[in-house]
């Protein structure tokens, strides 16, 4: 697949009536941004049924690490497919999982720990409800902080969790008890002047002064949990010092430190876990999303110190499949191998060029942020002398985007998010900043 090139009408006529059998038998949850419909990949590029080519700049969001289609993936993939798929390798011994186990210990960043321990599960939900559950047995305390903004999945724990979207909360109470809000900063606040804290001190103030004197007793709190860069909510980078108070706050009350790292992880930052950009470490760390190229696998990571569980506590029939495994350990060999490394370089010139794209429309884009390959793009406007998000020009933007041939995906309230995957070059960026260019320019 040589680049993008878009031959037919959107959607084209095999697209059109797949997306009629879709429309008709998925569930009316399904979301869907534009009529694109993927028959294979390669790299960064995506085929749809009609013979259209565009280049994918979200990854099936930030998962398809290694590029669509990678040979050595697909080999490790298809040599665990003819041995065995499944024999649960939370009840039976296999020759794959305590191989990674090890691989993925070792790699993982925990505070204060000599040795990790690994539970493999399938999802970042089910990480992230494995994180909340081993952090309120291992202290013996019930509540959690999370922060305003975050996402952590779908499932009843990880709704619990979220605040980024009351329509994934909706319906569904009672919620899990025990889950308390805190301000995550932000440095291109949305409204100008919010009437909460958006900086460091502030959001630092609110969780010490507010929460733990008026709502929840510090001793009663089991950990404070953060996605390093909000994911869902608006790519929201924290500044440095925030992370390193949590740190602060968490060791003052023995208090565990969460880093859902399952979008910010995987070397998408330029280090293998975002958290590594702060000097913090954390001691749980929940992964999936880009661990496994694609396939499904999460896990969350503990010192043994804390990961002291009995038999029995905690289990999965699929999770940590040996088709993932294999996926997944290939990954991480390909991302310590200079993946990593490449995903900090390009992402760093995708940002720059963005920016610059940003100084030639203030009036549209009133922020680009991100760290690696993890990029945002805020759209905004100034109403009645307020700068204020501006939704309306994001959804045009990436209709206009996909109809130019880039796979594009909105977060938070009016950011775009750009979370390719990571062995995108520079030159298929200068391709895909100059269609951004284009389209910023008809809006
Ligand atoms: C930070 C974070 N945590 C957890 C999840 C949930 O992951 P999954 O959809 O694999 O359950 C997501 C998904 O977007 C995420 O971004």
């Amino acid at each position: 697949m040589s680049g993008i090139s878009i031959k037919t009408a959107l959607p084209g006529p095999k697209a059109a009536a797949l997306i009629e059998q879709d429309h008709t038998y998925l569930s009316t949850s399904r979301y869907r941004m534009y009529p694109f419909v993927l028959a294979r990949g390669e790299g960064c590029h995506v085929e749809d049924v009609d013979g259209n080519v565009f280049m994918d700049l979200h990854a099936g969001i930030a998962v398809t690490s290694t590029g669509h289609n990678h040979p050595e993936v697909n080999a490790a993939i298809a040599e665990q497919a003819g041995k065995y798929l499944h024999n649960c390798g939370n009840v039976f011994y296999n020759d794959k999982q305590g191989v990674y186990a090890q691989e993925l210990a070792e790699a993982t960043p925990i505070h204060n720990s000599n040795k990790n321990r690994v539970f493999f599960c399938n999802t970042g939900a089910e990480a992230w409800d494995g994180a909340l559950k081993l952090a309120r047995y291992a202290t013996g305390r019930p509540n959690v902080i999370c922060f305003y903004n975050g996402f952590h999945g779908r499932t009843l724990g990880g709704i619990s969790s979220n605040s980024s979207k009351v329509v994934q909360r909706r319906g569904f109470g009672p919620l899990v008890p025990g889950i308390h809000f805190s301000y995550f900063p932000r440095s291109f606040p949305c409204p100008s002047n919010p009437p909460y804290p958006t900086d460091t001190a502030g959001c630092l103030e609110y969780l010490t002064d507010v929460l733990f004197k008026k709502i929840v007793a510090p001793d009663e709190v089991a950990a404070i949990a953060l996605e390093p860069i909000q994911g869902e909510g608006g790519y929201v980078v924290p500044p440095k010092e925030f992370v390193q108070g949590l740190r602060r706050i968490c060791d003052e009350y023995g208090i565990l430190l969460i880093a859902d790292e399952v979008q910010s992880g995987m070397g998408r930052t330029g280090k293998l876990y975002a958290m590594e950009h702060f000097d913090v470490k954390a001691d749980i760390v929940t992964t999936a999303k880009g661990i496994a190229s694609g396939m499904p696998i999460g896990a969350f990571v503990a010192s043994d110190k804390v990961m002291t569980w009995p038999e029995g506590a905690h289990g999965s029939t699929y999770g940590g499949n040996p088709v993932a495994v294999a996926a997944a350990r290939k990954t991480l060999e390909l991302l310590q191998g200079g993946l990593t490394a490449h995903a900090g370089e390009v992402g760093a010139y995708f940002l720059k060029r963005l920016k610059e794209i940003q100084a030639k429309h203030p009036a549209l884009i009133g922020d680009v942020r991100g760290l690696g390959l993890m990029i945002g793009l805020e759209f905004a406007k100034v109403d009645n002398g307020r700068t204020v998000a501006d939704a309306a020009a994001r959804d045009a933007f990436i209709k206009k985007a996909f109809e130019k041939g880039l796979l594009t995906l909105a977060c938070g309230n009016s950011t775009v998010r750009f979370c390719p995957p990571l062995v995108i070059t520079k030159a298929e960026v200068d391709v895909a900043c100059d269609i951004i260019a284009d389209v910023m320019a008809t809006l």
